[in-house]
């Protein structure tokens, strides 16, 4: 019997094959020819009804997959010390869903992973295309962080040139480890090839809101990942 439990994070598949920890597995990635569920399948806010086009991923698979990032995090990274730096604003829901999974998890094993949090905010989207200043703000005092163990939690990459330029900013501040965590990884056609230490979801080239993600500033106040409409891009362009 074929193994479907670990969503490409590596282990012994049931034909007895090893897979390799953290290869870009297909099996977390959602493909291009994934339609969605219809929104009516779900419960959404009515002031969005004309706004999106589908459920991409429910927010109960992302809390599910979430359970699973946690313990990864804590089989490598427990009984150390970490701060989290949670990228705001995108980053917050998933942040604080994840430390709490880690909370769960540190009264419930033999392991613990005292954290800290902080956050920092990036600001480089205009409608649904990515500008080329990004701007990093609350990173004045990242000075805490040397000789720290550092776990960026963010929740979208895509390209990866915002993720290099935050890393390069964290690294001059010489904390002694950094892992990053995102939620969703995005294809795109012009990509760095960066690939974080924990990744949610690999997803299409489509533009995505809900659990936080935004586009300008709508659409965080929705549960689910959800893919925007056409005319919605337009009734919110800025
Ligand atoms: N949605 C919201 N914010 C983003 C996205 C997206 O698909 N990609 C990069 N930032
Ligand atoms: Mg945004």
């Amino acid at each position: 019997m074929r193994h479907h439990g670990s969503l490409g994070d590596g282990g012994v598949v049931g034909d007895g094959r090893v897979v390799v920890r953290r290869v870009f597995s297909m099996r977390r990635a959602i493909r291009d020819d994934w339609p969605g569920y219809a929104l009516d399948l779900f419960t959404y806010p009515k002031h969005y009804s004309e706004d999106l086009e589908c459920v991409y991923i429910p927010h109960g698979v992302i809390m599910d997959r979430i359970e699973r990032l946690a313990r990864n995090i804590m089989d490598d990274l427990g009984d150390h010390d970490i701060v989290v730096l949670c990228v705001l604003k995108g980053g917050y829901q998933f942040c604080a869903d994840l430390v709490e999974r880690i909370k769960v998890l540190c009264c419930n094993s033999s392991k613990t992973l005292p954290m800290r949090v902080d956050f920092i905010r990036l600001k480089s989207y205009l409608n649904d295309q990515s500008t080329e200043d990004l701007h990093i703000v609350g990173a004045e005092n990242l000075s805490a962080l040397s000789g720290k163990n550092v776990l960026i939690v963010e929740a979208i990459v895509d390209t990866g040139k915002t993720m290099k330029t935050l890393l390069d900013h964290v690294k001059a501040f010489r904390p002694k480890m950094i892992k990053v965590a995102s939620l969703l990884v995005k294809r795109v056609p012009c990509g760095t090839g960066y690939v974080p230490d924990y990744v949610g979801f690999e997803i299409a080239n489509r533009f995505v809101v809900g659990y936080a993600l935004d586009y300008n500033e709508y659409f965080r106040d929705l549960h689910h990942l959800c893919v925007i409409s056409d005319s919605a891009k337009q009734k919110y362009k800025v």
